[in-house]
């Protein structure tokens, strides 16, 4: 195993000079956990993140959150109500991709106004930067320069001084051939999108002299604190280069609020040295990554990181899909064709879940070795296959299709609280109609609206008497929901990157198509309208109550600017008339850690001086809405500086729709009362849920539901359960489940790190999961971290961490709850 630089974990890293103090010798301490029986185990000793970084040619004089934010009272009087645009809806049909020839004049909002005019978010690296598409040149070094430009008069994207940020890029390929004689260098805040209509191929050239062609991993920082970085629409071609060369087409050593989707890898036939992906430079805390091809080549994927969902890939000819090492792996919707190995999942320490997938003309799918403990759980679910499908230590297991649910480790039967560990059982699992399609969970891919040409379209920052500025301190409120209510249904808007500060609701009617440009398209809460903690405003409303129609948001960040205790970021209330009508794809949330908000800079103290947020999205019971790729975050320390982050929001997502909802690489963490909470839901499919505590809590701490105890709602948790002063129990449980019917939650976690800000290991909270008068609840993969109890049942302990010892802490395999 390659030595580590910097020891890195969840959200947080240290370099290994930081650590010298802390843990001795710690570079082999690090070196001997990782290799415990041949499975990437996480390191196990950490402290907070110390500092974050640096944004030094920021200006820190805009402050959106003191005073009234700035009015264009002039500006502002033109105001719109209504649908006043008759239009027969969007118009198909389209022969340049809208996002090559629409305006692009986004922002970053917060950079020194010696820079803020000469930086330019998106770059099309051939007419800005001069790359040859023909591929008949190099064309690496124009990509690389159209990646590290920063402002015209300022520093580069790799000099640390714009923080994580305030340099956002979309780099713009254009369809053709682009002959790589180098690699390229992504740095944080870069994406990388191509034509999707004709998408643009990045083709090693033989002597390309490096391990990898596209390295994603911004070198200056460690890996668990790589987020907003993109590629899609692309394809990698590394059939020129020697089929026995060692090469990987890209690493993606990256972590959450990132995005790797479309990316076709191309290698050849046979190879024994190309691998797709690798994610080699650290240790990493990912989400998801969605419809990619595989094509030919030794190994698709080569893993060692946290947890992923792995959603609609398809391996065809590939020797080894996957290596998959990792503690909690899902995979769904996913296609193996022609390969020795599917999936190998012998370094995969947790739970391993594989369902709606198939195999044709496989040696193995599934291969991995028994531990023999609740460690190594596998569970199939609908799977196609001609071969055989599971063998452990090279002994078939499962051959041919499995119908059902296939379970392997700790298992939890309905109404028995003691833990039986199967071989292999079957499980029935009664997936409810609204969640499929066909057999399958429905899944989609994110939208790219390339079927709609330019004047489909709409820049929010462009349409005549209604300004917006989205320039990190004007109230864009009034305009924006002028803008969105006068071209609902009839125009896709597109936000370009910046800081729209808001003061009152947004609201997103039946109709809209919104776009961002990835993770820097930021909806930013201020003012009084959101103080009231018992009677919440909501930021951004998605329809209204009983709606039916189309709402899909791509590519946005709802933050806030000032702490809002009031403020509930996001609510959706509108249903889809078909699965994915509405959804959101690749929108994350961030409260504090970064330029622009209060937050960052005003909350190093206790946690009840800092109530950042009510919470952060709710979908309410007249909901459904399909959810992929999603970071909820409260910051446990600074993205953009060093300051001190003990930040207290009330609530992760709070689910009670009933008519699906469709969850697929989420994670929520750091909230004070919950992550997740399904109240009265129904209906609910989930492919991984990843959370952790927030650090401050614990022992020493405030105790839950502190410090919001004056501010509980009836679909909050009370705590009644815990004595006053039992401050293990009295901590944020990873998921709430009461009154709720039919949820499938595949691949769930919650990692423990702290009590109160300090290291911990073993017992650092009691709670994982509670339920309460629910039923037809199937968990299946549920993995924690220093957690006492993994499952209560009201008040009674079904599951705990020291019988389902395995993994990172504990998994347990199948929860079957009143089913
Ligand atoms: C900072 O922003 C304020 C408000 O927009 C502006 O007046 C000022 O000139 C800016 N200063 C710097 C150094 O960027
Ligand atoms: C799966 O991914 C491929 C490649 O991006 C895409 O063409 C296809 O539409 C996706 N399938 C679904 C069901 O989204």
């Amino acid at each position: 195993m390659a030595r580590l630089h910097s020891l890195c974990f969840a959200l947080f890293c240290l370099s290994s000079r930081g650590l010298a103090g802390v843990i001795p010798d710690s570079s082999s301490l690090i070196d001997s956990l990782l290799e415990v029986a041949g499975q990437y185990i996480p390191p196990l000793d950490y402290v907070p993140h110390p500092v974050g970084v640096p944004y030094t040619i920021q200006n820190y004089s805009v402050a959106p959150w003191v005073g009234s934010p700035n009015t264009h009272s002039s500006d502002t009087t033109v105001g719109v109500s209504g649908n006043t645009e008759t239009c027969a809806g969007l118009t198909s049909g389209s022969s340049k991709f809208w996002y090559e020839a629409i305006a692009h004049n986004g922002e970053s909002s917060y950079l020194d106004s010696a820079y803020k005019p000469n930086y330019k978010v998106f770059r099309n690296v051939v007419t800005d930067y001069g790359a040859d598409n023909t591929g008949t040149r190099d064309a690496s070094a124009a990509i690389q320069a159209a990646i590290k430009a920063g402002s015209s008069n300022g520093p580069d994207r790799s000099s640390k001084s714009m923080g994580s940020t305030g340099q956002p890029a979309m780099v713009y390929l254009p369809g053709g051939t682009y002959l790589m004689e180098n690699s390229i260098q992504m740095y944080i805040g870069t994406v990388i999108v191509g034509d999707p209509t004709n998408p643009p191929v990045l083709k090693a050239s033989s002597s390309i002299p490096n391990d990898h062609i596209v390295y994603a991993k911004d070198p200056n920082f460690g890996g668990t604190v790589n987020f907003y970085i993109g590629i899609k629409n692309i394809v990698i071609d590394s059939t020129n280069v020697a089929a026995t060369q060692k090469i990987a087409l890209l690493d993606w050593t990256v972590s959450q609020a990132t995005q790797l989707t479309n990316v076709v890898f191309k290698m050849p036939q046979g190879s024994t040295g190309h691998t797709g992906l690798t994610t080699q430079y650290d240790y990493n805390s990912n989400v998801i990554l969605n419809d990619l091809h595989f094509i030919g080549g030794a190994i698709g994927m080569d893993l060692s990181g946290q947890q992923w969902v792995f959603k609609n890939l398809t391996f065809s000819g590939t020797t080894t899909g996957v290596i998959a090492g990792g503690t909690n792996i899902v995979f769904v919707g996913c296609h193996f064709e022609g390969g020795t190995t599917g999936i190998d999942a012998s370094s995969t320490s947790g739970s391993l879940t594989v369902i709606d997938t198939t195999g044709s003309n496989m040696g193995t799918l599934v291969s991995t070795t028994d531990s023999g403990t609740a460690g190594n759980s596998i569970i199939l679910e609908n799977i196609q296959n001609s071969g055989n499908t599971a063998s452990f230590s090279g002994v078939v297991q499962v051959a041919g299709d499995v119908p059902e649910t296939w379970v392997h480790g700790d298992l939890y039967n309905s109404g028995d609280t003691t833990v039986k560990y199967v071989g292999g059982q079957t499980v029935h699992t009664p997936r409810t109609s609204a969640l499929l399609s066909g057999n399958n969970y429905f899944l989609m891919r994110p939208p790219n609206y390339e079927d709609y040409s330019v004047d489909q379209f709409i820049n929010i920052k462009s349409v005549t008497g209604l300004p917006v500025y989205g320039d990190g301190v004007t109230d864009d409120t009034q305009n924006i929901n002028s803008i969105l209510s006068q071209y609902a249904g009839c125009k896709i808007i597109y936000f370009p990157a910046g800081t729209y500060i808001v003061t009152d609701t947004i609201s997103v009617p039946a109709g809209s198509r919104i776009v961002g440009d990835a993770y820097a398209s930021a909806i930013s809460a201020v003012g009084g309208n959101f103080y009231n903690a018992n009677a919440p405003t909501t930021m951004v409303k998605v329809g209204n109550v009983g709606d039916v129609g189309v709402a899909q948001i791509n590519d946005m960040l709802f933050t806030v600017a000032d702490v809002l205790q009031g403020c509930k970021l996001v609510e959706v209330n509108i249903a889809g008339a078909s699965p994915g009508d509405v959804g959101l794809w690749n929108s994350h949330f961030r409260i504090g850690g970064a330029a622009g908000s209060k937050v960052e800079t005003n909350c190093a103290g206790t946690p009840d001086s800092c109530k950042a947020a009510w919470g952060l999205l709710h979908l309410t019971s007249s909901s459904s809405v399909y959810i992929e790729n999603m970071w909820g975050w409260t910051a446990d320390h600074d993205l953009d500086g060093s300051h001190g982050q003990t930040i207290s929001t009330g609530r992760g997502l709070l689910v009670e729709a009933t008519r699906g909802t469709w969850l697929v690489g989420t994670a929520f963490e750091h909230h004070t009362l919950y992550q997740y909470n399904f109240e009265n839901a129904a209906n609910v499919f989930s492919a991984l849920q990843q959370s952790e505590t927030p650090y401050w809590q614990g022992p020493g701490n405030d105790l839950a539901p502190a410090p919001w105890t004056d501010d509980l709602g009836s679909s909050d948790p009370d705590w009644s359960n815990c004595a006053a002063t039992d401050s293990l129990c009295r901590m944020a449980l990873f998921e709430r489940i009461r009154g709720s019917s039919n949820l499938f939650l595949y691949g769930g976690c919650v990692w423990t790190f702290f009590n109160n800000n300090g290291g911990c290991n073993g017992d650092c909270e009691q709670n994982a999961i509670r339920v309460q008068s629910s039923r037809g609840l199937y968990l299946f993969g549920t993995n924690t971290k220093s957690v006492t109890n993994i499952f209560l049942d009201d008040d009674l302990v079904v599951a705990t961490e020291t019988q389902n010892a395995g993994g990172w802490g504990a998994v347990v395999a199948a929860y079957l709850y009143d089913t």
